[in-house]
């Protein structure tokens, strides 16, 4: 039997687990990690690819933006695209200088673990959180299972930065929360290609057949998705076909997509998922343990390591003077944030996607949307306010 104390117990090293882990360090609060996968599964995964204003401060805050700063793209805008006609919403112009980056999920949580395992951080990869108990009381446990061997990590806290499939929700009692689902009609096929971006801003376009995303990770490496069905499989998208659907669907008059190899395909479902209390006793939930958004609106990553803001603030409130009240505001201060950015990314759902039939009804109200942010300031000022991420302070009640 594997026997370990610490202060926060952390399930999860994606980036909420990481930059929560990195962020106690720096108030002298102990922590020690749990990760189901491998250190190469987790730095392997491709996933988010837009980092908000907010999540670069944090990690400049941290003293871990270093290669972000080298290695990543700042974007001043985007590019909204309906029927092939193509508007800029400058984002620096509209929020006074606020931007995005454009830089892996990945290399963010690869920057975070170096700097946690080069200080001689705990972290136990391929150990999977079978059991998480006594967190009603002042020293809960997570049970886990490493290499055949079991173990027990005891703690003051337990962190739940275990994703959606995780432990942390399903062990919060049933009764102390209510969810919300949507599950969208639609999906996305997501590539990523050796090939120069064609583009210098993204590219989120609605066309007849359906949703276009042409995205980046660097000056020869592109990503792109478009919108197929729920039950498509990859096998079904030559890269022929992937690359004729998103030429059309991200055409505009004068501009062309190149083309490359593509060394990775994969489906991603849409979805909104909610859960109304973050926090039972002693455990916490953060990140996609409590909420899904789809990806519309790049909002996934960011909002988990926003989540992280809120519990570290209560936790070092905690531990400094011994105050519970942070902790009993977690949820409340946490969700406020949440549910905007439900709203936004399922704002730029509906707005970009093929719903029903061209020329329908919900056809016609997302042209008049369009339409409208084609004249209106303030309309292109919500969408890039919202698209960077709204500054903390905005959500003090
Ligand atoms: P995760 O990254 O899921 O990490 C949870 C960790 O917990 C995992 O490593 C898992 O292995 C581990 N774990 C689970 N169960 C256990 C257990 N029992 N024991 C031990 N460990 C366990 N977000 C954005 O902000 N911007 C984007 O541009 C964006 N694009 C996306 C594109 C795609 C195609 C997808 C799929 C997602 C995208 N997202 C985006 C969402 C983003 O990737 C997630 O929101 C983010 O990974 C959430 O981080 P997390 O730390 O909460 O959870
Ligand atoms: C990505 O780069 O993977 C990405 C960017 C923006 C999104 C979703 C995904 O909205």
């Amino acid at each position: 039997m594997i026997h370990i104390k610490t202060q926060v117990g952390i399930i999860g090293a994606g980036p909420s687990g990481m930059v929560l882990a990195n962020w106690l360090r720096k108030h002298g609060i102990d922590a020690a990690i749990i990760e189901l996968r491998s250190r190469e599964y987790v730095e392997g995964r491709v996933r988010a690819g837009l980092v908000e204003q907010n999540t670069k401060d944090i990690l400049k805050e941290l003293g871990l933006d270093a290669r972000m700063k080298k290695e990543g793209i700042v974007h001043d805008g985007v590019y909204l695209s309906f029927d092939e006609e193509r508007v800029h919403i400058p984002f620096g112009e509209l929020t006074g200088g606020r931007t995005i980056t454009i830089y892996g999920q990945q290399e963010i949580t690869k920057d975070l673990t170096d700097a946690w395992l080069q200080e001689g951080g705990e972290l136990h990869f391929e150990t999977r959180a079978t059991k998480i108990v006594d967190f009603d009381t002042k020293r809960p446990k997570i049970h886990f299972e490493k290499d055949g061997e079991e173990g027990i990590l005891e703690c003051d806290f337990v962190a739940a930065c275990d994703g959606f499939h995780g432990i942390g929700r399903k062990t919060l009692p049933k009764k102390s929360f209510q969810s919300y689902d949507i599950t969208y009609p639609f999906s996305w096929l997501g590539i990523l290609a050796n090939v120069e971006p064609s583009t210098d801003e993204l590219i989120y376009a609605y066309h007849e057949n359906g949703f276009a995303l042409h995205s980046l990770r660097s000056e020869t490496v592109s990503r792109l998705y478009v919108q197929v069905d729920n039950d498509e499989s990859v096998d079904n998208w030559s890269d022929d076909r992937i690359w004729s659907e998103l030429s059309k669907r991200l055409a505009t008059p004068g501009w062309e997509l190149k083309e490359g190899p593509i060394v990775e395909k994969g489906i991603t479902p849409m979805r909104s998922h909610m859960i109304d209390s973050l926090r039972s006793g002693r455990l916490l939930l953060a990140g996609d343990a409590a909420h899904i958004v789809p990806p519309t609106g790049g909002k996934g990553m960011n909002l988990a390591i926003a989540d992280v803001k809120h519990m570290v603030d209560a936790f070092v409130a905690y531990y400094k003077t011994n105050s519970e009240t942070l902790l009993d505001t977690y949820t409340n201060d946490a969700l406020r944030r949440i549910w905007r950015a439900q709203d936004f990314s399922n704002f730029m759902t509906k707005l970009f996607h093929k719903q029903d039939a061209h020329g329908s009804f919900t056809y016609r109200l997302q042209k008049a949307k369009f339409d409208y942010l084609k004249v209106s300031r303030a309309y292109k000022t919500t969408i890039a306010e919202n698209y960077v991420g709204l500054p903390f302070e905005s959500f003090k009640n």
